[in-house]
């Protein structure tokens, strides 16, 4: 990271499941990482966990708001329902930037049944919202938090689907920084079928009585498997 510029990466509602276990993988691949929250307190102690797990002072945390601000990049890790409200607050701060969107459209109480949105899917809704300034980029839906937390190899692949070729690979960048696998799927239109193949995960895991059921591409080219298993 040392001979190039090092991004600013800005994980909006950072303090629930998925945002802490990231923002540990990218700090810890010196990334600058912003946890971000409606209440900055709860930015602030969610960060201080962050950094006492990596023995260094280098997570911050802000308000979304200010954290959009400060971001080369915005990550947004918040559950559906707030999906619509918080993309309308930040619209205006995210032009210009890539937003990777981990979204999954769940509707309680029937997480493992496919729905999707109008739009096809929720980073397609997120695409609709922003307008063509933020290049959006579907990523991490399919990985539990459960892995994110873990210091080991994470058994479950990462698809990422986006309009932008340069985002995808931006985003398939942060992938590899957060030592897990990464696929290029295609247009954000792709995304319909990963973030409907979380609900099958979620389904399999109350099924199977599974923890935290993933998925692996398997076939050839090997090479980009580089997890180091
Ligand atoms: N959990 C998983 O294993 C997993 C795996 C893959 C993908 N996903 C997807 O990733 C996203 C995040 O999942 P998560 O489990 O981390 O979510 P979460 O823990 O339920 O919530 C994350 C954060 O979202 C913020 N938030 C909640 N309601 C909000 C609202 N009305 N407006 C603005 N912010 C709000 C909260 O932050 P503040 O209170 O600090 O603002 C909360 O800490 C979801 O869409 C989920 O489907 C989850």
């Amino acid at each position: 990271m040392s001979e190039r510029l090092i991004l600013t990466l800005a994980i909006l509602g950072g303090t629930g499941k998925v945002g802490p276990g990231l923002a540990y993988r990218w700090a810890s691949a010196g990334y600058h990482v912003i946890i971000g929250s409606r209440t900055p307190e709860k930015a602030e102690r969610v960060a201080a966990e962050v950094n006492e797990r990596l023995g260094r002072d280098v997570v911050r945390s802000m308000a979304n708001e200010e954290a959009v601000q400060s971001c080369d990049i915005a990550v947004l890790t918040v559950p559906y329902e707030a999906h619509t409200s918080i993309l309308e607050a930040l619209k205006d701060h995210l032009q210009g930037k890539v937003l990777v969107d981990t979204t999954v459209p769940l509707v309680p109480p029937k997480e493992g049944q496919v729905q999707m949105p109008s739009a096809g899917s929720a980073a397609q809704e997120a695409q609709e919202i922003l307008g063509d300034g933020v290049d959006v980029v579907a990523a991490f839906q399919n990985v539990s938090h459960i892995h994110l937390l873990e210091d080991r190899p994470v058994p479950c692949d990462v698809l990422v689907c986006g309009d932008s070729e340069e985002a995808r690979k931006q985003a398939l960048t942060l992938v590899a920084a957060a030592k897990l696998v990464g696929w290029d799927a295609g247009p954000l239109q792709n995304a319909v079928v990963v973030e409907g193949l979380t609900s099958i995960l979620i389904g399999i895991n109350q099924r199977y009585k599974v923890k935290a059921a993933g998925i692996r591409i398997t076939g050839e080219p090997v090479e980009n498997r580089a997890d180091p298993e």
